[in-house]
């Protein structure tokens, strides 16, 4: 039986070092991948219809999320934000770049809720899991809205999650000639104990640019 799509595309984009790390570990992250390697990362940005990350990364980077190094629309930004830590100078939150849309489980009702809906931003509220925003909630809600393809661009948490309930359609992972040492993995736990359970790809893809390489895959998931 066909199965009825709800859920957008997810494409997972994360720029690691050699060492499988997206930032040092003081969090900083600017910049791992090459030049060419953010144009093309914006060039992603401008052909899907919504770019989403974590409120780690927001808080960390101060992102503005938009598409400069390229030409082509700005998506609809999406930040995951359980708890409404959102502040309320963020970069993501100038409603004049591009659309921004924070998903949350708390009540769109809040104070919190409306603060950042008067900064032209809107609010989503979906159910919860384990306190934090339940991701298949968000990708169906996003759905609803007309959004069919998201790229997710971390931080190391979402990514993680993403991979961990199996939503990443493909992965387009920059891996430049870089060692850092100990520093923020660009995945994290997944339970994986024996490498039969690892995530594998099919339609592999693998580019140089910008000294950087480009790996491109759909992910084929452990049973
Ligand atoms: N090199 C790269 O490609 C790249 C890309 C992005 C970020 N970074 C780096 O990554 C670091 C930030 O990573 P991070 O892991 O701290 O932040 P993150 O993944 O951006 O955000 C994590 C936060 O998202 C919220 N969240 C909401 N729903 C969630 C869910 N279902 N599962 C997991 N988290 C959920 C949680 O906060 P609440 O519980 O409060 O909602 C969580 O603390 C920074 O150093 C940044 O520079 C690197």
């Amino acid at each position: 039986m066909r199965q009825i799509q709800t859920v957008p595309r997810v494409t997972l984009k994360l720029a690691q070092t050699l060492d499988g790390r997206i930032a040092t570990r003081t969090g900083d992250s600017r910049w791992v991948s090459s030049p060419e390697s953010r144009a093309m990362a914006h060039r992603l940005r401008a052909t899907h219809d919504a770019v989403l990350i974590g409120i780690g990364t927001v808080l960390t980077d101060d992102p503005h999320l938009t598409v400069r190094l390229a030409s082509g629309p700005n998506p609809v930004r999406v930040v995951l934000d359980s708890r409404l830590r959102l502040p309320l100078d963020s970069a993501v939150l100038d409603a004049n770049e591009a659309p921004i849309t924070v998903v949350t489980i708390v009540p769109s009702d809040s104070a919190g809720a409306e603060e950042i809906r008067r900064r032209g931003a809107e609010v989503l509220t979906v159910p919860g899991l384990h306190g934090r925003v339940e991701p298949v909630a968000a990708l169906q809600s996003l759905f609803v809205r007309g959004i069919r393809s998201v790229l997710v661009e971390g931080g190391a948490q979402i990514a993680t999650e993403f991979v961990r309930r199996q939503l990443v359609d493909e992965l387009v992972l920059f891996i430049a000639p870089k060692i850092v040492g100990s520093g923020i993995d660009s995945i994290g736990e997944l339970g994986v104990t024996a490498m039969t359970e690892a995530v594998q790809f099919s339609s592999q893809e693998t580019v140089q640019l910008g000294g950087d390489i480009v790996f491109r895959g759909k992910p084929i998931w452990p049973e």
